[in-house]
């Protein structure tokens, strides 16, 4: 995905589902169009076939399941999230937590198919083992920040900035997405400073009263 960058994850919003999940999609390409921003929506699994479908900017799942695709009544494996029109998946998001083995299974396997993987991490020692494993993108997402008032970049930007050094040294190859609270173009503005290359965020659009005004706000950040 092409970066900065703001990734907007739909989770299991009612407000993000079935219909209502392709109308702020199309919000997405609008406010993208419109200001040059790269934004991607991740949708729920159930939505991903349908907004692949309806708009062009990149979708992403919200996890894949570390199975081998055939019977496997219920699984998502990374091979069905392409056949539906990923691009690629967050993985080991804190409210989807992966273990260690099947992420060593999974980013190779991404990869391979093209599936571009945005690895989540809750703090610094996870963010440095993650990288090990060479996703394209980890995401620094303190738990108990996401869903809140206040941004990470406001209440922990060191641990933003210390998450891109430390994710860096051990393997420059990786780009650092930051995530929690954030929900105004400063916040988006505050993460490239600290040398994040884009933002993961929820709550701000999602649940806004108006998601284009919300979004367009965030979209100015990229600048
Ligand atoms: O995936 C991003 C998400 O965890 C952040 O949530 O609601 O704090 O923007 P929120």
């Amino acid at each position: 995905m092409r970066t900065p960058v703001i990734l907007l994850n739909f989770k299991a919003y009612p407000e993000a589902m079935g219909p209502k999940a392709v109308a702020l999609a199309k919000v997405a390409v609008e406010v993208s169009d419109r200001m040059g921003a790269s934004i991607v929506v991740a949708p729920a699994a159930t939505d991903i076939a349908r907004v692949a479908h309806e708009v062009r900017i990149p979708v992403f799942a919200q996890h894949v399941d570390a199975v081998e695709a055939g019977a496997r009544t219920g699984w998502v494996p990374p091979e069905a999230a392409t056949a539906a029109g990923a691009a690629g998946t967050l993985l080991n998001h804190s409210e989807r937590k992966v273990p260690r083995k099947d992420l060593e299974d999974l980013i190779p396997r991404c990869s391979a198919l093209g599936l571009e993987v945005v690895a989540c991490a809750g703090n610094l020692r996870e963010a440095e083992s993650i990288a090990g494993l060479s996703p394209e993108f980890i995401a620094i997402e303190p738990p108990e920040l996401i869903g809140g008032g206040v941004s990470v970049t406001k209440a922990k930007p060191e641990i933003v900035s210390g998450a891109v050094e430390r994710i860096h040294r051990a393997n420059p190859k990786v780009d650092v997405l930051c995530g929690a609270g954030v929900k105004t173009g400063r916040d988006v503005s505050r993460a490239i400073e600290l040398g994040a290359v884009g933002v993961l965020l929820a709550t701000g659009v999602v649940k806004a009263k108006d998601p284009r005004k919300a979004l367009t706000d965030l979209a100015k950040g990229l600048r």
